[in-house]
């Protein structure tokens, strides 16, 4: 059992492999954390908490004569708004009196084998004999209010979750204003912080600050996790690299509104609150209802920040991701978009699948604007049916044509948006969201559907279930283009506003629930205008998610590198596009946009029709390349090898098969260099003692005859490297010369 009570003297133990994480019940059945970090031993860590009386940090009044005793200044599983802890609140409610004072106290708890699902919300799986839970009730007397703060402790994969339910047990009406998933206090403790920000098409960038004083806020109100702060965020020791040090993750499954706080208090103890964003947030709780956060991941080690990338890797791979997904064979796809965009009909689909087909491609993506009138972004969403100017055999024709060349056929969706030049829009205006007396706020010129109705998802399952009925369709894409404004719903009281950002999110799970059960061998890959909602919420129902709209290699290095701190290789879609690239104009050789794209969930978003023949064969051969490396590129542990200050030069990174009989180094050169710095490498994770040979190397660079030292051992072939070698001496690449070089080696135990 990973969750022990230690009834003495009321400590709960909740360990993993590698971690340990303590709560002690105080004699005013105040429940404080005691610790989280590496394994003590369960030893009682509450010695840490040294209770000062400090001035203007006050007393409940049972302890008004233990002036050190203060809710402002002890570390807190669960801290309040109201009874004196001045700090960052997890909770925050208004009572019917119209008191605003929540006071928490412990009532009881249970342990169990195994955990409890959440109720239309997303969670980490467990997949047989994981997870053990605990569940605290703790309680408000005064307001008659219940706090079950629960937690999963996935002992193996050293990974604990957290939620908490709110349950209203008085006779009145009860307002909850915030609720977090998760608060943590923890104590003497001086790191930095690491969140990932961003915008459109430059998703995920991580950016590291020493943790002072005062709060540091990062969040969407956007309805939709976003592509400007994804909530993952991570605590860490200014020492800690990646490689070593001691390193905590936070990351809410969630895919709306949300916020992660920081906070050093007067003690120097920081305080993480991760849960909904409050602003526009109020939920009212009537007499016998409850309210269940979502579920935040949190995970420690000391090992540094691969290792903690490592403990997200697998737990989203094996307990977020739907199962019946991870070990098939994601198919390299063609997806049509930058090759067409609008512009395109029933015969150029049938010829871009036959090209793609001959290329090696093994599924057709059709995107925008197969339906309704669209012919462009301002018109047509919602009207989920085939544009028959377009298509006239409808999508049957074509997916009839693709399973012919034996490729499966994609279809991408916007459910949860609308234009106002719309059928949809014509018969339903008020299925929007928007203020009654005001004009909407457009984005994208399109708006956004009140999910939060039941009539809403009905429809929208109605006509998805109604196209994916009419065809073979194996794939869906959804998108979702634009952030929430006005969140207003026209079927909802003027005193439930404050639900409908929350009840839209509920609302997209559980048609992306329905439609998984009712179609559980279509595969739907998350998107929103690129990586908008790439979030471990939406990986539950979505294998993979598009990273980004931007598909420019270099661009890529980054973003793809920032979302690796979080998230799996095999849940971010990554294709190769045309060179120029579209989003930055930049050219780059069709290998190194390979390299790159291969270390996602990989496919091609260009007109293969417009390739020369050299460049389809060279397409053949890198789709045969991640075939044979497709276990290892999806399955294996991935390596970030270089920080930002090599960045200016290269970007290395690694795919390690997890018994280290394998590993694939790729390398591209960001800026190139005459005379240039040898770039040279430390892998990681091999198998020290085992002997390598690397047995096959891509290249993209450039031989510069002058530079070619015929004397020079032979590159590869026979030399043979100690996994201690290249771990701790590295692996040296020759100078790499040409646009944007981009090397790849596999590295083979003998
Ligand atoms: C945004 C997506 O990210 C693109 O890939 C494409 O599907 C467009 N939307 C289509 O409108």
């Amino acid at each position: 059992m990973a969750v022990l009570f230690d009834e003495k003297n009321n400590i709960f133990f909740l360990i993993t492999e590698n971690s340990e994480y303590q709560m002690k019940i105080d004699e005013y059945g105040i429940l404080l954390h005691s610790y989280y970090g590496a394994p003590v031993g369960r030893t009682d860590m509450s010695y840490l908490i040294r209770n000062v009386d400090r001035g203007f940090s006050g007393n409940s009044y049972e302890c008004r004569e233990k002036r050190e005793i203060s809710s402002d200044t002890q570390p807190l599983e669960y801290g309040c708004f109201g009874a004196g802890d001045y700090r960052v609140s997890a909770l925050e409610t208004v009572l019917a009196n119209g008191s605003r004072t929540a006071d928490l106290r412990y009532k009881s708890h249970n342990i169990r084998h195994g955990r409890k699902e959440l109720t239309g919300l997303p969670y980490v799986r467990d997949m047989g004999d994981e997870a053990d839970s605990l569940e605290i009730i703790l309680e408000d007397e005064v307001a008659r209010l219940e706090v079950s703060l629960i937690y999963n402790v996935f002992a193996e994969k050293d990974v604990i979750t957290r939620s908490a339910k709110i349950s209203n047990i008085s006779q009145d009406e009860i307002r909850l204003m915030k609720v977090a998933s998760a608060c943590i206090d923890l104590q003497h403790k001086d790191m930095d912080f690491i969140h990932f920000h961003g915008r459109h098409a430059m998703e995920r960038r991580p950016e590291r600050a020493r943790v002072a004083h005062g709060i540091y806020k990062v969040g969407s109100k956007r309805g939709m996790s976003s592509h400007h702060e994804n909530p993952f965020v991570i605590l860490c020791g200014h020492d800690a690299n990646e490689r070593s040090g001691e390193c905590y993750g936070f990351m809410l499954m969630y895919s709306g509104n949300h916020a992660e706080e920081i906070e050093t208090d007067q003690t120097g103890s920081i305080r993480v609150v991760m849960g909904i964003g409050s602003e526009g947030f109020e939920w009212r709780l009537l007499s016998g209802e409850s309210f269940e956060t979502p579920e935040a991941i949190m995970a420690f080690t000391d090992k540094g920040l691969n290792e903690l990338s490592f403990l997200y890797h697998r737990i989203i791979r094996e307990n977020v991701c739907p199962a019946r997904f991870k070990d098939m064979k994601r198919p390299v796809l063609i997806n049509n978009w930058e090759g067409t965009y609008f512009d395109f009909d029933e015969e150029s689909i049938r010829s871009i699948a036959d090209t793609a087909h001959e290329a090696g491609c093994e599924m057709l993506v059709l995107d925008d604007g197969w339906f309704g009138v669209r012919n462009d972004d301002n018109t047509g969403l919602g009207d989920w049916f085939v544009n028959k100017d377009k298509l006239p055999g409808g999508l049957s024709a074509i997916t009839e044509h693709v399973n012919s060349l034996d490729m499966r056929f994609g279809l991408w969706f916007e459910p949860e948006m609308i234009s106002e030049d719309s059928k949809l829009y014509r018969e339903h205006p008020d299925w929007t969201l928007s203020d009654p007396d005001r004009k909407p706020v457009m984005a994208r010129n399109q708006l956004v559907l009140d999910m939060s109705r039941k009539d809403v998802v009905d429809y929208l399952y109605e006509s998805i279930s109604g196209i994916l009925d009419s065809a073979d369709i194996s794939y869906i894409k959804w998108d979702f283009n634009r952030s929430l404004a006005n969140v207003y719903s026209n079927a909802t009281s003027s005193d439930e506003q404050g639900e409908i950002a929350h009840r839209f999110v509920l609302g997209t799970y559980e048609l992306l629930s329905r439609l998984s059960t009712a179609y559980p061998d279509v595969m739907i890959e998350g998107c929103s205008g690129g990586g908008g909602r790439f979030d471990a919420g939406m990986l539950f129902y979505c294998p993979q998610i598009w990273c980004s709209d931007n598909t420019d290699a270099i661009n890529r290095l980054k973003i793809q590198k920032g979302t690796s701190y979080g998230y799996p290789v095999c849940t971010m879609g990554s294709h190769v596009s045309a060179s120029p690239n579209h989003q930055t104009g930049r050219e780059t050789p069709l290998l190194t946009r390979a390299i790159v794209a291969m270390h996602g969930s990989f496919g091609y978003e260009l007109d293969p029709r417009k390739l020369t023949a050299k460049e389809r064969e060279e397409i053949k051969e890198q789709i045969g390349t991640f075939n044979k490396y497709y276990e290892l590129i999806q399955k294996g542990r991935y390596f970030r090898l270089t920080d930002e200050s090599d960045e200016d030069y290269f970007v290395a990174w690694e795919t390690v098969a997890e018994d280290g009989s394998e590993a694939l180094l790729s390398l591209v050169v960001t800026d190139v260099r005459a005379n240039p710095e040898i770039p040279c490498v430390r892998l990681n994770g091999l198998d020290g003692d085992g002997r390598y040979v690397a047995d096959g190397v891509l290249s993209s660079a450039l031989e510069i005859p002058a530079d070619k030292d015929e004397d020079a051992d032979s590159f590869e072939g026979e030399r043979v490297y100690s996994g201690y070698a290249l771990m701790n001496g590295g692996y040296a690449f020759d100078p790499l010369y040409g646009v944007y070089p981009a090397v790849q080696v596999h590295f083979k135990r003998i």
